[in-house]
């Protein structure tokens, strides 16, 4: 498939169903590689990223169900008060994702086991946590961004499906626990990694944008 950057941006969606097909650690270490091309400032490079795949997936999997406490994430992964026109963005993402899957309001169990289908990986064979030394600030957490999403864009490149999960820094002590991370280092997400399982009804959700005029102002 031919692809550039525009077909890659508007084709990568966050994918929550994979299908059991396998990925190559030799993909992955090449998407890393390239994406490792993002900009940072300072060149810093702050991002730090631990792969889970194969047999490790399967351990991982097993040592969590041993660990199946919560956390108190290490950041506020929204503002306390999140305010509008935010709160609106969150609150109409979880209703489309939920009516799509006619799971109502009231159906507290079934919202919660869709959630916690996030624990899984949502099946996808491998996956990535993604850290940042905590002695860095706001910039640097940029520059994870900036390399997250362009690591995105390549695993597009190459039919590669992702959805980034921050649920995870929820179970930060677990997850340090079983990849031996250093104490400096802090979780800001999880990312699946996989194929799309096209069949999947969550995998039809297509999240909504603000309107242009919301968010830029080109000052006359
Ligand atoms: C840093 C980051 C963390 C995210 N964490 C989660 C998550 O824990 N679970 C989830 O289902 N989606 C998660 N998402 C996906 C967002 O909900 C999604 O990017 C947003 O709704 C826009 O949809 P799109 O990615 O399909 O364009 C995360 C996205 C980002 C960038």
């Amino acid at each position: 498939m031919s692809m550039n950057v525009t077909k890659a941006v508007f084709s990568r969606k966050s994918t929550r169903g994979f299908l059991k097909k396998s990925i190559s650690n030799s993909l992955i270490k090449e998407l890393l590689c390239k994406a490792s091309r993002s900009p940072s400032g300072g060149n810093l490079q702050p991002w730090r990223i631990f792969v889970i795949n194969k047999k490790i997936m399967n351990l991982f999997l097993e040592f969590q169900e041993n660990h199946p406490d919560f956390d108190e994430p290490e950041y506020d992964i929204y503002p306390p008060n999140l305010i509008d026109p935010y709160r609106s963005s969150r609150y109409k993402l979880g209703e489309d994702m939920y009516s799509l899957l006619g799971i109502p309001r009231e159906d507290k169990m079934g919202r919660l086991e869709q959630a916690a289908k996030n624990f899984n990986f949502f099946d996808a064979p491998a996956g990535l946590f993604c850290f940042i030394d905590k002695r860095m600030g706001p910039p640097q957490w940029s520059d994870l961004g900036m390399f997250l999403q362009t690591f995105m864009l390549l695993a597009q490149e190459q039919g590669v499906a992702t959805c980034a999960q921050e649920c995870w820094s929820l179970k930060h002590q677990m997850v340090k626990k079983f990849i031996g991370a250093d104490k400096n280092l802090m979780l800001f997400c999880g990312m699946a990694i996989g194929y799309e399982d096209k069949k999947n009804l969550i995998n039809k959700l297509s999240s909504s944008r603000e309107p242009l005029d919301t968010w830029v102002e080109f000052i006359k």
